[in-house]
């Protein structure tokens, strides 16, 4: 059937309250998106699915909620304030600014790495091939300049009593800065872990491919502190956990490969993405990092407090090493759609647009519909019970047929029919998204049968 592509989803989601254009109504505002009552939905169930896995199932590992805001010295600490930055022009017709890397990589499609490049090299490459501006045609740009990130405010409450504070680029400081607070309470032992999901803030350029990279979006974020000799081990154990995860709610391993960065930071041992292949290409879906002892040794620098570790067993003192694994449940959730949408030519011609979302992450588990509006009193009672245990959708309106395509199209896995059956034993029609199959059973069995597939 038809390619998938980024237009169609954007249309499907805005038409149906999964994500709409942010501040739409004063003409949006680039790279921002509001989630709607189906995408809320949908992007809870990717949140919890996620700290399910890698909080309650997983052994030593620990959720905490840290501030957005943090002291600013953070930021120095961890780097941010001085090389958290991307190489950007601005056409000088236009006056549109561009990332340098991002044109060359679109122009390149893999024959050079600009992650390797300077701005030197990457000003000749731009010059070389004459790339141009996409929004106006023009090739006449400004030299390449890095721009920082991190979106700026301040805190005081007087003008001459200003701080510049930072919205925080990433969950991950917050899980760093609380590694003492959560050892000592929590009387963990290394290795464990603390996850954290939240927002972040990056003044980021590059237009387009929807919530795929925005300014605002969240993280879900997870550090594996442990001993050096450990790292490499828990780094190989977070790629086939990350994996596994991808796998079990629902993507096809064909559309996830493993990425080795090109280029380490001068303190990691070994860093990677999990990519999927997004309706544009491969793309970085989630990144996993053997960060080495830099994280907890830098704040140990900046705040001079001792991050050291004693290993209550032995008495060794060390500085942990970190295993890093990140997700942007945003890109997440764009991978998720992507995977799950599908069209199906159906007898007679017509086609049906399906969202088949696991069970877990669609925004209603179940639809409870009357097979007629006469028998709408009859329904309610059964909308009323299911709906204290799943989220459940309610309607009555139109034929039936349509209903279910709207159900479809939002990816409910179940929809309920009430019949004039129902009235004389009290079961119902259960009918599956994805293979149309219809069964009559209990109420109690189709309770059943909804709970069943929820399971990750
Ligand atoms: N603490 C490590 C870190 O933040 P990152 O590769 O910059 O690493 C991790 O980000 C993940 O966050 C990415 O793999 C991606 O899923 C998501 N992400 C990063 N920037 C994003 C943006 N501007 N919009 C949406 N998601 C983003």
């Amino acid at each position: 059937m038809n390619k998938l592509t980024m237009d169609k989803l954007v249309a499907l989601c805005k038409g149906r309250g999964i994500i709409f254009a942010g501040s739409e109504i004063y003409g949006g505002m680039g790279n921002t998106w509001d989630y709607g009552p189906v995408g809320v939905e949908i992007k809870n169930n990717i949140k919890r699915a996620w700290w399910k896995r890698f909080v309650q199932e997983s052994e030593n590992s620990f959720g905490v909620d840290a501030a957005i805001l943090m002291n600013s010295r953070v930021w120095d600490a961890s780097g941010h304030t001085a090389s958290f930055s991307d190489p950007k022009m601005d056409c000088k017709k236009c006056k549109s600014r561009m990332r340098a890397d991002t044109l060359i990589s679109a122009h390149a499609k893999g024959a050079v790495n600009p992650d390797t490049m300077s701005n030197e090299e990457m000003q000749e490459y731009i010059a070389k091939h004459k790339l141009v501006c996409p929004k106006c045609g023009n090739c006449d740009w400004t030299p390449i300049r890095q721009f920082n990130l991190m979106f700026e405010t301040s805190r005081g409450v007087t003008d001459e009593n200003q701080n510049k504070i930072y919205l925080r680029p990433e969950t991950a400081q917050g899980e760093f800065v609380n590694f003492l607070s959560i050892q000592r309470s929590m009387r963990a032992k290394v290795p464990f872990g603390i996850a954290q999901v939240g927002k972040a803030f990056r003044n980021e350029v590059t237009p387009g491919n929807f919530i795929f990279r925005t300014i605002e979006f969240e993280q879900m974020e997870h550090q594996q502190f442990c001993k050096e000799d450990d790292s490499s081990a828990f780094y190989s154990q977070y790629k086939e956990k990350a994996m596994n995860f991808l796998l079990d709610i629902g993507f096809a391993p064909e559309h996830l490969r493993f990425k080795d960065h090109d280029k380490l930071a001068h303190y990691a041992k070994a860093a990677c993405d999990i990519q999927y292949l997004y309706p544009m290409g491969w793309e970085e879906l989630n990144g996993i990092h053997n960060r080495g002892a830099y994280d907890l040794s830098r704040h140990q620098e900046y705040s001079g407090k001792s991050m050291l570790y004693t290993d209550p067993f032995n008495g060794e003192k060390y500085v942990p090493n970190v295993v890093e694994y990140s997700i942007g449940a945003d890109r997440l959730m764009l991978a998720v759609l992507c995977e799950a949408y599908c069209e199906e030519e159906l007898e007679g011609g017509d086609v049906r647009s399906i969202l088949k979302l696991h069970p877990a992450l669609a925004a209603y588990k179940v639809a409870v519909l009357p097979l007629q509006k006469n028998l709408s009193d009859a329904a309610k009672p059964l909308y009323e019970r299911l709906k204290k245990r799943f989220m459940t959708a309610y309607d009555d309106a139109g034929s039936i047929g349509k209903r279910y395509r709207r159900q479809d199209e939002i990816g409910t896995p179940f929809c309920v029919t009430i019949d004039f059956d129902t009235l004389e034993n009290e079961t119902v029609t259960i009918r599956e998204r994805d293979n149309m199959q219809q069964k009559r059973v209990s109420i109690d069995e189709a309770e059943k049968i909804i709970e069943e597939s929820l399971r990750v």
